[in-house]
């Protein structure tokens, strides 16, 4: 239970610079630095009340299936307080679970039991931006212009004699622009604030310094109820350039921020020194400040407490400055997660990113899927007629082949969870769900949908709640067979009852690559590259497990050698195209 309740606007405790002791493990031996986390999207993993709204209690449930599986932690999606505006990257308060997942009771209590089953849990912070339903974001409306209330966010003046012009030519990652007008409480227009996301989402002032002392008392919350630590949502927009600078993305979309809804974010991983600057929102200097405040919170707390930046920004040597020694532990490394299934692109990616962690003392982070982006099982089929960043619906043209989707998904992840470091996976993709590609229009909730009016999907195909049993209602996800997004009618083949112990099935791949992945050491393992099988192969050695992966369109004869591992059946000792073998050297 926590040592110090929390409430909105009270005092906190002194300043972490003041903290003199520390409770880090020896540097090195962290648990998150080989780590396999497992992202649970609340409100799609399982339900308890039927009310079509996965929730705490419903996880809690789940949780042994998940210790199968021989993942090492979980990290929940948001399940704060929140108007759902943004499926809950939309906080009205910290400190309370929504009623909607359940009450900090069943918090507390999926806690234990994942505890008890060895699941470290991290939690979803989000600290960029708050709902516009938090009381900090009331008071400011119902403050003067001026007042410490509307110093919280980042209020400005319109524009133009009447003001009605918006500070900046900013456009939101959302679509439309990034600054909202609001009306005073005496009826007359007022003065504009920004919003990166929604209009919903407006953005916290993290030049001032009660921000920073609200976050403290919000972490410590948590982390004295026994949290293992936080994602962070956009770890990388906290502080703006000074000035509000106007700012033109390049005509082919540079850095918008990557939430699913641009595709600057398959920009190459290597340095261009002909590339745009970044936007004046993102990547901005003084955000490190704040995460060696935050650093210095968790070390307050025994055991060893991961921070993991969702940090948009490139090159990785860019992303590495996030995960310093003072800093965050892991960063997403959202580069790999979007190098086209070709074998010199991954071979540079893959180099490049020990490089640029390791040169930080960092573990290499890999993940091929999360809620904000097409389903890795539809995304590797992708062509270049249809812009994966934007979600893909009905109308998309050049539909991915889901055969092929499914195929490569399999070896992308059975050499991903070879590679050494810590990898995320997002639930549903150990059952090889593609994205839903055919949601009804009416079904849809995403913000983009609604603020881009129609021109792009958005994320709802890759937020579908997971099948668990395939003859049941809602296929096991609830007993009332609601479900906030529908679930296709074909999903009954990927449910987990009907692959669990299946030979060849997908979960069965991800149970074994994970079991070989720790009994071979492979997250703290060295890699080195082999030569000699092909430009379209990606081919190495990490401990003492050969991997191959054969990206290229014919069959590579394989070497003597024990099969530990195939994403697809070997036959003739040849290794066919899109397939990975993990072979005992
Ligand atoms: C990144 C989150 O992953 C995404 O889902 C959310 O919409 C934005 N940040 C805004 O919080």
């Amino acid at each position: 239970m926590p040592k110090m309740p929390y409430r909105v606007g009270m005092t906190l405790e002194s300043a972490p610079d003041s903290v003199v002791s520390a409770h880090s493990a020896t540097p090195g031996s962290e648990w998150w630095r080989t780590a396999v986390i497992y992202q649970i999207y609340p409100r799609s993993f399982a339900d308890s009340t039927g009310d079509g709204v996965g929730d705490l209690p419903g996880i809690t449930s789940r949780l042994p299936a998940l210790a199968e599986l021989g993942i090492d932690a979980i990290w929940l999606s948001p399940f704060f307080r929140s108007p759902q505006k943004d499926a809950g990257y939309d906080v009205s308060n910290y400190c309370d679970v929504d009623p909607l997942f359940g009450t900090l009771a069943d918090f507390d209590r999926l806690l234990e039991v994942a505890h008890g089953l060895g699941l470290k849990v991290i939690a979803d912070m989000v600290p960029n931006h708050t709902s516009d339903q938090h009381v900090w974001f009331q008071e400011a409306l119902a403050s003067p212009e001026g007042s410490p209330e509307r110093d919280r966010y980042m209020f400005r003046d319109g524009l133009g004699p009447n003001g009605d012009i918006p500070p900046n030519n900013w456009e939101s990652v959302f679509g439309g622009p990034m600054w909202d007008r609001i009306t005073n409480p005496d009826g007359t227009p007022g003065q504009w604030y920004l919003h990166i996301f929604d209009k919903s989402q407006p953005d916290l002032n993290w030049e001032n310094p009660w921000v920073r002392e609200q976050f403290y008392g919000i972490l410590r919350f948590w982390l004295d109820r026994g949290v293992d630590g936080f994602r962070v949502d956009v770890a990388h927009g906290m502080i703006k350039q000074a000035g509000l600078p106007d700012y033109t993305p390049p005509a082919e979309g540079a850095s918008m921020g990557g939430t699913g809804t641009d595709d600057s974010v398959l920009a190459p991983a290597i340095e261009d020194p002909t590339a745009p600057p970044e936007p004046p929102y993102w990547g901005q200097e003084g955000v490190h400040e704040i995460w060696r405040g935050w650093n210095r919170v968790l070390a307050e707390y025994e055991g060893d407490r991961v921070l993991c930046a969702e940090a948009w920004v490139d090159p990785l040597q860019k992303v590495a400055l996030w995960v310093r020694p003072d800093e965050m532990s892991q960063a997403f490394n959202f580069a790999y997660m979007f190098t086209d299934w070709k074998a010199p692109a991954l071979k540079r990616v893959i180099t490049e990113s020990i490089d640029a962690f390791g040169a930080v003392g960092a573990p290499a982070t890999w993940v091929l899927s999360n809620h904000d982006v097409v389903r890795h099982a539809s995304r590797l089929a992708l062509t270049k007629d249809s812009p994966q960043g934007a979600g893909i619906g009905p109308n998309s043209p050049g539909k991915p082949d889901p055969v092929v989707g499914l195929r490569r998904a399999r070896a992308a992840t059975a050499m991903m969870l070879a590679l050494p470091g810590s990898a995320y996976l997002y639930q549903g993709e150990e059952l090889g769900l593609p994205e839903d590609m055919e949601l009804p229009d009416e079904s849809r909730q995403d913000p983009t949908w609604f603020r881009t009016q129609g021109e792009k999907y958005g994320r709802d195909g890759c937020r579908v709640p997971i099948p668990w049993e395939s003859d049941r209602p809602a296929y096991g996800f609830n007993t009332s067979g609601h479900s906030w997004l529908p679930q296709p009618r074909d999903w009954a083949p990927f449910a987990r009852d009907a692959q669990d112990g299946v030979p060849g099935s997908t979960l069965e791949l991800y149970k074994d690559a994970l079991r070989l992945r720790r009994e071979h050491d492979l997250g703290s393992s060295t890699l080195t590259w082999v030569k000699g099988y092909g430009r379209s192969v990606v081919a190495f050695r990490t401990g003492d497990v050969l991997v191959l992966a054969n990206l290229g369109k014919v069959a590579v004869e394989l070497p003597v050698g024990e099969i530990l591992l195939a994403s697809e059946a070997i036959t003739g000792g040849a290794l066919p195209t899109d397939t990975t073998v993990w072979i005992h050297a």
